[in-house]
């Protein structure tokens, strides 16, 4: 028998078909057969009353740490990709700063044999750039490319050398990959703990100017011209940066970025009590910077929201500020956090932030399964969460492996109640289905 599982009534929100309204949606194994009004579903079909809910394209993360192999006390791609469930993805993008680094196909067979295993989420794992993540030679990127990984980065390294930039940009446009910075001068952050302003003064800590971020896009997107290859700027925290995307667009270059929900949300004077869970690279900026994102996520110049899920252990994080690696967690609260702080206050439409979180960040890394549009005939990737739902983060215990969320403690709206991953649960009535 055929499983099938109709939901009556459901809010769909899908950016890819421009759709927010009432209506049916009939899943019959691994995809999607019927969306529209009174759809009638064969005998035997699991009726789930829908009134209130949502329903989205699973959202797709472009950037999320998952430590396997090598760092599997912080977090291992099983656990990871439950988290990924419990959030509402259906895709991520895993990055590269695993030991051994994922800088050759084997570390990339690796991942991608674990997520299979796991089976709870389609795990993209991103090339290095540079081998062993050390910004001198290239990787093999086309060899990478035709065994269809699609982005490449050296997060939570910078690339320093435009030289090295450049031919990257080069192999990626022969391959039609993306090219992701992490963009950051080392010259100008050399032992900076936090952003350089006011506040870094004020408690004494080292601080990294915005602009060491700014430097580095400006010399990308002129290597992006130079080449013709596409650039993506991910974790976007400065507001010259925001102009200068900006700028690229205008100019018809291929450049794309995203910015994640701790830089939209939380700012440099939040470090006050010295929280090691709020210490992230790049750093927490000031309220100006952070505005500029949100006027640059909400104006179309930023064009994704990514999570930079960056688990870490209890004993990683429980030491002195300056001593603690930089990152939080992220998979299992973007989409409360957008939906807290940017769509309810209506800063962000929800088909907007849905585009943010799914569709366009499926276009980036070309991934015709995700990101809708939900239609018949099309894989059934799918979120569902009640918008009214409110909840405390961290009240119930984390799928990940971690529990540094800068968003301890918070009180958010919407809950994830369930995920389909190719037409099965992967989260269920808000429970994990593994
Ligand atoms: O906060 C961060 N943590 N930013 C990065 O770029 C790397 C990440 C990590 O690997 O922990």
């Amino acid at each position: 028998m055929p499983e099938r599982t109709i939901f009556r009534g459901i809010r769909l929100v899908d950016p890819a078909s421009c759709h927010d309204g009432l209506t049916d949606v009939l899943v019959e194994d691994e995809g999607v057969s019927a969306v529209g009004d009174a759809v009638v579903a064969p005998a035997g079909t699991e009726v789930v009353d829908a009134g209130g809910l949502v329903m989205a394209p699973g959202l797709v993360d472009l950037h999320a740490h998952l430590r396997e192999p090598g760092f599997e006390h912080k977090e291992t791609v099983e656990t990871g990709s439950r988290a990924a469930a419990a959030g509402g993805y259906t895709a991520i993008c895993a990055m590269p700063n695993t030991e051994p680094v994922t800088d050759n196909l084997a570390v990339i067979a690796e991942v991608r044999n674990l997520a299979d295993k796991a089976g709870l989420c389609d795990v993209h794992p991103a090339g290095a750039i540079t081998r062993n993540l050390e910004g001198s030679s290239l990787t093999d990127i086309g060899e990478m490319a035709q065994a269809g990984v699609r982005l490449f980065t050296d997060d939570h390294r910078c690339v320093q050398s435009s030289r090295v930039m450049r031919l990257a940009l080069e192999y990626a446009k022969a391959f039609d990959v993306v090219i992701a910075q992490h963009a950051q001068d080392d010259g100008l952050t050399e032992g900076w703990q936090m952003h350089e302003g006011y506040y870094s003064a004020l408690l004494g800590l080292t601080g990294a100017p915005a602009e060491a971020e700014e430097v580095i896009v400006a010399r990308d997107v002129a290597l992006a011209r130079l080449t013709g290859g596409r650039l993506h700027i991910t974790h976007v925290s400065a507001a010259g940066t925001v102009d200068l995307m900006q700028q690229a667009r205008e100019r018809g270059l291929r450049v794309s970025s995203d910015v994640t929900p701790h830089h939209l949300t939380l700012c440099d004077q939040d470090l006050v009590h010295y929280d090691t869970n709020l210490r992230v690279n790049p750093p927490l900026r000031s309220e100006e910077h952070r505005d500029a994102l949100r006027k640059g996520l909400v104006g179309g110049t930023l064009d994704a929201i990514a999570t930079d899920h960056a688990p870490h252990a209890l004993e990683d994080k429980e030491q002195e500020f300056d001593q603690a690696p930089p990152g939080t967690t992220g998979l299992e609260t973007a989409l409360a956090v957008i939906l807290t702080e940017l769509v309810e206050p209506g800063l962000l439409d929800l088909l907007r932030a849905i585009e943010l979180l799914s569709s366009r960040p499926a276009r980036i890394l070309r991934l015709e399964e995700q990101g809708g549009p939900i239609l018949p005939g099309r894989a059934a990737n799918l979120t569902v969460f009640d918008p009214d739902a409110e909840w405390t983060v961290g009240e119930r215990p984390f799928a990940s492996m971690a529990v540094n969320s800068a968003f301890g403690g918070r009180r958010l709206k919407g809950r994830v109640l369930h995920t389909m991953l190719r037409g099965r649960f992967t989260v269920r009535d808000g429970e994990p289905v593994w």
